[in-house]
Formats: structure tokens, C-alpha cells, sequence
């Protein structure tokens, strides 16, 4: 108990002596609005530039912050600034050009002020690279007539004998923020693109407009993604085109996407499962082309959706049966003018639409379930809709969303930067005591840069409520040392307000994680609860545990072949929601690494007990969220409440069922882990105890090794069972996605759902469109409204 106590007492102790000594201005007055005038650029364009790649080899000279314009771009709207802004890119030696896969200790931000940039081949958008025009007043990407190349931004280029610069599925870290991309030069027969945005997990584009050919035969696109592993995208808009967007990845998250006068909005061709999210369809030929043939789209589920004056809605390539059931969700959504709601391309119309106003509730394609009956029920109408509470929907009824901060109207002086204050982020040193103090000085009254650099916390560390937090790139708060080493007496890195706090917490382009060994780490305790809808959030912001340049220091003999030990564990546990808290999640990856990003090695071994743990209250958003390599479980929710999560993805370890889950660690009953036995010998994707007013909309759980062997994946015998749902549980379960595993879902611990019956390509993934208890528990369910509604009268 003692241990437990002194590194707070000590913590207060530093900061009362950091801030007598006075770093800085002393703070006197709270953040409030931003005080940015009309005519400033973006505070990101004027804030000290200090950030530091700590792990690399010269951190002195290598610069993480590029201005495009330091480097020659004029953005002038006449001159080529294409090799200028290359030049800003790759200078540092950069990850890539086809003899680096991956790299950590090079990355980059790249600013671009306002104005206007002729380009005339790729921006090459290298790996670790956030690319960010000025939120204020977004610079415009000119493509020029003489365009040549995949496309205006290339995050994944083509090398001359067809392979490629990095890995698709591997392809992490990148994010597109702020820009209109104008194709409109690019004459209308030339497949000019916006972005060839070939991605895996912790990416982003937030806040595009790619403006196209509106000529009625064009051959323009705003996205163009042949394959990967991610992702999130949103508050994007695509004007004209042949195609707002040509797609193909395992899994997606789309949030607010508006397609205005493009032949096609989206045209899907393969994936295993997308969640699209407030999409808004105008003046188009067809909303969503589907490629259904086999091997192609698995499973889209579309919400809180409008279509207008679009002849088809959704049209697939094939007919759906109970054999290729291609599963579609649809719900809540409004069509006006939209003659054809689905149809198979040549064949029938499969759902009549209307050419005035009409609304689809909730409908659904392919295989549905209720209960512990096994058997599927192919379905093309309507199905159950969920009961969506009404603290996580907005006024308008859908789902609530809200963008990545950026803080566009704050001038630069209500910033305060770590380093400036105290910090080093250097790698080494311990900054647990002057980040302390800088929380508890500035919490309320400036927004908190973490220059770009890996700060390293020998305790745990609160982020205050009121804290607002920017990292440069990613900036890195890293657990170290013994504080981190018992699994018997885990301890927080970094908790997010203290049990029972509420109010405004943000935090965003953020990585936690540790420096092993850390057996005993919760890389994130997030105990916050919201003060207004959606007031505390995480956006674009991470738990990465280990596979990174100095997260493996001191620790040896991890390999593939060992013994599996708690020396080689780096967490205890990625992230936890405690009962009080809510929470806004957008883009979090909880990744314990598979591989080692800067060596692109698999050599080095490590070990995380446990993902994401939801106690939650609620309302909880998990949007474009995953969760992968964790032992015990990747998302265990445990007497939660009032979530939406969309889409959720996952792996379980590559080494189960040698040893089987829990070793190297032991089950905690303080953390209600599940019991494992024979019966379940690998790690839960998703866990499910206790939980009402739970929505799912997608998922993605995938398990493709045993003992790092991947011959059991087309089979689908990489494990026996992925999702368990208790029997006293309320949850709702649309468009779900397994690879590898026998049954798709359990209840109970009993295998209820055979994969086998829902396989939709060959050998790959399964997907079934509903499942949901049965109604006897959904008395229960009522039973448990009835008492929530006489306890909080106005949340009805
Ligand atoms: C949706 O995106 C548009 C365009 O970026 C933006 O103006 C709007 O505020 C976004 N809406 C939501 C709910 O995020």
C-alpha cells in the first residue's frame, strides 16, 4: 500500500517546488475561446519548433517540423512546388524508397501555410509522416495539367518492378489533415486521383475536399486504396468525379463523408468488413458500387446516412444468397429521389427506394442469430433495430461524432510547450516530475504541447480534467522502471483524471506506452467522465507497447523460441475505462507490437495481458478503433453500459496455444478477467460480461496463427472460439467479421455461431449481418430500462 501512495505524495511535493520556482508565466486566467486573430496563421505554423526524435541517431540535427516554405515552396498558385515540398518530406534520411519498411526514429510533421501549390507528380507521403495544412484557412493542392503520377499524395508508392515503397498491411502512421485537393487541370480522361491512400492501422485523413472533373464521362477519383489494413478517415468531401472514393482494405472506418456529383460515391472492391458513418450521398449516379464477386467485399454496414437525387443507392455485382451472403447493414437511412434503395448490377431490384422521401430503418443482408440457436436465418429486409441511448446520438438522431481538435481559433500565446517548461522528451531522462508540475500549473489555462520527443515517467502520471494535450507527430509518454513491474500490483502510466472526475479532457497525437520490462503497466486509465456530449476524447492518439526503438532496452533472450516470460511482458494492460468514466475514442490503436517497427524484425518477443478493459458507465464512442496481440483479450467490457463501437478490429497473439492464454500472466480477479481453461486456450477479440446498451456496428476479430504457424487460417482452426457474451448481457451485434476462428460467437462460454456457415470467400473471412440475445433477455432488458429511465427521468 505504501509503494501505492508515495509516488503521488511525491509527485505533489515536486510540482508545489517546480512552479515556486517559477518556470514560465504563472497562469491566471482559464483557456475559454480562442483568441486568434482573423489574419494569424495556424498556432501551428508559429509555435517554437524544439521537437526531437529521441531515438535517433543524431536527435540534435534531425528536424521533426517541416514548413514547406523553408524549403522553397512559394504556393503562389503559378510556381511547381512539387520538388520543394518533396525536398521538406524526405530530408533527414528518411523510411522508404523500397529499402526501409518501417521506422520510428525518423518521423515528420509537414506543415503547409495557407495558399495555393501547383504540383505535377506525387507528394510522397513517407512513412511516420503527418502532413498538415493550415486548419485556419486550408491550402489548396493544385495538380497542374501536366500531372503525372498515381496520385496528388502517394502514401505508398510503386517502384518500376511493381513492388512497392512499404508493406500495405504494415503501412502505420500516417495522417492528411487540412487540405482541398483540386484535380479540375487534370484533363477529365486522365484517372487523376487525390490520394493513393494504400494504409494500415494508426492513420488518418481528417478534413479533405478533393474537388474533381464534374464532366459526365471523367475519369477523376478522390481515393484510390487497392489494399491495407486500417484505418480512419473523416470530415472529408468529394466534389465530381468518376469516383469519390475506389476502395479495397481488410477493414475501414469512414466518419462524415460527403460525395457531391461524382458517377459513383464509393466503389468497393474487396474488403472483410468497413463501417461507414454519416455518409452523405448528393447528385450521384449510384451511392455505393459493390464488387461481390468472390474474394471481393465482404460486409459494409452504412448508417445515419442521406442519399439524394442518386438513382441507385447501393448496387452489388452479385446476388446475395445464404451460401455468398455479402452482408449489408443498413440503418437509418434517408433517401430523397433515390429511385433504386439496392440492386444487383444487370438483375433485380433487390429494395425498392422512392422517387420522393423515404427511410430505411434498420436492414440487413445475409446471415442473422438470436440467442444460443445456431441456426442462420438468411435474410434481405428489415431486421431488429437497436435501442440506441439517447446520450450517445446527437440532436439530429445519429450516432455522435466529433472531429479531431485542432484549435484553429486559438492564438499561439494559449499554448505552452513541455520542453519549454522543463521536459526533455529526450528518451532518458525522467520527466515525470516536470510533467507533474506542468499539468497541475497549466491544466485549465493553456493548451499543452508535447514537442515531439519520448518522455520517460518513472510513476504514474495524471492528466488532470481540463488538460488539453497536442503531441508533435506523436509524442511519446513512456512507463519505465519498478513502479511498471508487478502484474500482482499494476499500476497506471498515465491516468486520465482521477475516479470520479468529469469535464473536458483532450488529447490528441498522443502515444503511450512503456519501456520494458513492465509487467505490471496499464499503459492508459481513463477515468474521466464527460462534462458536456463527446467533452473528453482521445483522437489520433495510440497505446503502442513495445517493437520500437527503446522500448526493448535492458531486457534479453525474448525470442520466438523461449520459454514465454513475464520478463518479456511490456503491460499489464493497454487501456482502462473505469466504471465513472466516458469517453470519445477516434483512431486509437492498442497495439502490443508483433513485429519491430524499426528493425522490421519478428526476432524480438513481448508480451501484453490484456487490451482494452470497458467498465464504462458511458456514453462511450470506440470509432475506428483496434485492438491486436493481447493475451487475455483484446476488448473486454465488464459491466458497461451506453457504448457504440464501429468498427472494432483485432488479432489475437501469434504464439496461443503455446503456452495457452493466460501465461506468461496470471488472471486478476480485481480486473474481472475471464477464466480460461481447455475450453478457451487463446485470447477473447471481444469479452462481454455484465454490459447493457451495447452497440456494435462492425467488426473486424481476426486470429491467423498457432505457434506462429498460419496453416490453421483457411481452415479457420486457428482457435476454437472469439466472442464471448454472457447470458445476463444487452448487446446488439451488426456486420461482424471473423478470420481463423471455428465459432464466431459464443454465449456463455458455449460455441453458439459455426463460422463454416458464413464464410464468405473462400478459405478467408466470415461474416454474419445480426446477432442479438434472445428475447428473454431482452425483458431483462426492458426490466433494466424501466430502472435507468426512474433514475435519470431525462434520459429517455
Ligand atoms: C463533417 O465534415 C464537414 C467537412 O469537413 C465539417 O464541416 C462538419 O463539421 C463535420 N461534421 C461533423 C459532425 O463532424
Amino acid at each position: 500500500m505504501l509503494s501505492s501512495i508515495l509516488p503521488v505524495v511525491l509527485g505533489l511535493v515536486v510540482s508545489f517546488a517546480v512552479a515556486a520556482s517559477g518556470h514560465g508565466t504563472s497562469c491566471t486566467r482559464t483557456l475559454g475561446a480562442g483568441t486568434a486573430s482573423a489574419s494569424s496563421p495556424f498556432w501551428l505554423q508559429s509555435i517554437k519548433h524544439q521537437g526531437i526524435s529521441a531515438y535517433n541517431p543524431t536527435p540534435s540535427s534531425y528536424n521533426v517540423f517541416r514548413n514547406v516554405k523553408d524549403f522553397g515552396a512559394k504556393g503562389d498558385g503559378v510556381t511547381d512546388d512539387t520538388a520543394a515540398i518533396n525536398q521538406a518530406i524526405s530530408s533527414g534520411s528518411r523510411c522508404g524508397q523500397g529499402t526501409c519498411g518501417s521506422s520510428t526514429i525518423t518521423p515528420a510533421v509537414v506543415f503547409f501555410p495557407s495558399g495555393t501549390y501547383v504540383v505535377s507528380s506525387p507528394i510522397i507521403a513517407y512513412y511516420y509522416t503527418q502532413i498538415i495544412g493550415d486548419a485556419k484557412k486550408p491550402p489548396t493542392l493544385l495538380a497542374s495539367s501536366k500531372f503525372s503520377g498515381i496520385a496528388v499524395i502517394d502514401a505508398d508508392p510503386y517502384l518500376s518492378n511493381g513492388a512497392q515503397w512499404y508493406i500495405n498491411q504494415n503501412n502505420m502512421f500516417r495522417s492528411v489533415r487540412n487540405f482541398v485537393i483540386d484535380l479540375r487541370q487534370i484533363p477529365a480522361s486522365t484517372s487523376g486521383t487525390g490520394l493513393h491512400w494504400q494504409v494500415s492501422q494508426a492513420t488518418s485523413l481528417i478534413n479533405i475536399v478533393v474537388t474533381m472533373s464534374t464532366a459526365s464521362r471523367n475519369n477523376h477519383q478522390g481515393i484510390y486504396m487497392e489494399s491495407g489494413s486500417g484505418g480512419f478517415m473523416g470530415d472529408l468531401v468529394f466534389d465530381g468525379g468518376k469516383y469519390g472514393m475506389w476502395v479495397g482494405n481488410q477493414q475501414f472506418t469512414v466518419r462524415n463523408l460527403t460525395v457531391n456529383n461524382a458517377n459513383t460515391a464509393v466503389f468497393g472492391n474487396w474488403d472483410w468488413g468497413w463501417t461507414f458513418q454519416n455518409i452523405n450521398i448528393n447528385n450521384c449516379q449510384v451511392g455505393f458500387d459493390l464488387n461481390t464477386g468472390s474474394g471481393a467485399v465482404g460486409a459494409e454496414a452504412i448508417i445515419d446516412s442521406t442519399v439524394k437525387n442518386t438513382p441507385i443507392f447501393i448496387r452489388t455485382s452479385t446476388t446475395s444468397s445464404s451460401s455468398s451472403p455479402r452482408s449489408l447493414l443498413l440503418n437509418n437511412i434517408k433517401l430523397t429521389n433515390v429511385p433504386i434503395a439496392i440492386g444487383v448490377n444487370g438483375g433485380a431490384t433487390v429494395l425498392k427506394g422512392s422517387t420522393e422521401s423515404t427511410t430505411i430503418g434498420t436492414w440487413g443482408q445475409g446471415n442473422i442469430y438470436s440467442g444460443t440457436s445456431g441456426a442462420a436465418k438468411f435474410t434481405q429486409g428489415s431486421i431488429t433495430a437497436a435501442t440506441k441511448p439517447s446520450s450517445l446520438l446527437d440532436g439530429s438522431g445519429k450516432v455522435f461524432g466529433r472531429t479531431h481538435p485542432q484549435y484553429e481559433t486559438y492564438a499561439v500565446s494559449q499554448f505552452v510547450s513541455v520542453r519549454d517548461e522543463g521536459a526533455k522528451g529526450d528518451g532518458t531522462t525522467d520527466d515525470t516530475a516536470a510533467i507533474t508540475a506542468i499539468f497541475a500549473k497549466y491544466a485549465n489555462c493553456k493548451i499543452i504541447f508535447f514537442d515531439a520527443g519520448t518522455y520517460v515517467v518513472s510513476s504514474t502520471i495524471t492528466i488532470p480534467s481540463g488538460v488539453k494535450m497536442v503531441g508533435e507527430g506523436w509524442s511519446v509518454i513512456a512507463g519505465k522502471g519498478t513502479a511498471f513491474q508487478d502484474q500482482a500490483n499494476p499500476k497506471p502510466v498515465v491516468k486520465v483524471g482521477s475516479v470520479g472526475s468529469s469535464g473536458p479532457v483532450e488529447i490528441t497525437d498522443m502515444i503511450f506506452s512503456t519501456i520494458g520490462p513492465a509487467q505490471g503497466a496499464i499503459v492508459v486509465e481513463w477515468n474521466v467522465h464527460e462534462s458536456t456530449q463527446g467533452s473528453a476524447g482521445l483522437w489520433d492518439s495510440h497505446i503502442r507497447i513495445g517493437g520500437t526503438a527503446g522500448t526493448n532496452a535492458g531486457v534479453t533472450g525474448c525470442t520466438r523460441t523461449a520459454e514465454p516470460s513475464l520478463d518479456c511482458a511490456a503491460a499489464f494492460m493497454g487501456l482502462h475505462l473505469t466504471p465513472q468514466s466516458s469517453g470519445y475514442f477516434e483512431g486509437t490503436w492498442v497495439w502490443l507490437a508483433d513485429h519491430d517497427l524499426d528493425t522490421m524484425t519478428t526476432s524480438e518477443v513481448r508480451y501484453s495481458g490484456r487490451g482494452i478493459l470497458s467498465e464504462s458507465g458511458g456514453p462511450t464512442w470506440l470509432i475506428g478503433t483496434a485492438s491486436e496481440h493481447h493475451t487475455l483479450y483484446e476488448y473486454s467490457l465488464v459491466g458497461a453500459q451506453n457504448h457504440y463501437m464501429g468498427h472494432i478490429q483485432t488479432e489475437s497473439p501469434y504464439y496461443q496455444p503455446t503456452p495457452a492464454a493466460p501465461a506468461p500472466f496470471t488472471t486478476n480477479v480485481a480486473y474481472s478477467d475471464p477464466s480460461y481453461g481447455s475450453f478457451q486456450t487463446s485470447a477473447w477479440a471481444l469479452f462481454v460480461k455484465k454490459s447493457h446498451d451495447i452497440l456494435i456496428y462492425g467488426a473486424g476479430l481476426y486470429s491467423f496463427f498457432q505457434n506462429y504457424d498460419q496453416s490453421c487460417y483457411s481452415s479457420q482452426t486457428c482457435q476454437a472460439q472469439i466472442v464471448d457474451i454472457d447470458t445476463g448481457s444487452q448487446i446488439q451485434i451488426y456486420s461482424l467479421t471473423t478470420v481463423g476462428t471455428t465459432s464466431q460467437l459464443s454465449v456463455s462460454g458455449k460455441a453458439v455461431i459455426s463460422s463454416s456457415k458464413n464464410l464468405e470467400t473462400t478459405g478467408q473471412q466470415s461474416s454474419f449481418t445480426f446477432w442479438a440475445p434472445s428475447s428473454s433477455s431482452s425483458k431483462r432488458k426492458r426490466a433494466l430500462k424501466r430502472h435507468k429511465m426512474q433514475r435519470h427521468p431525462t434520459d429517455i
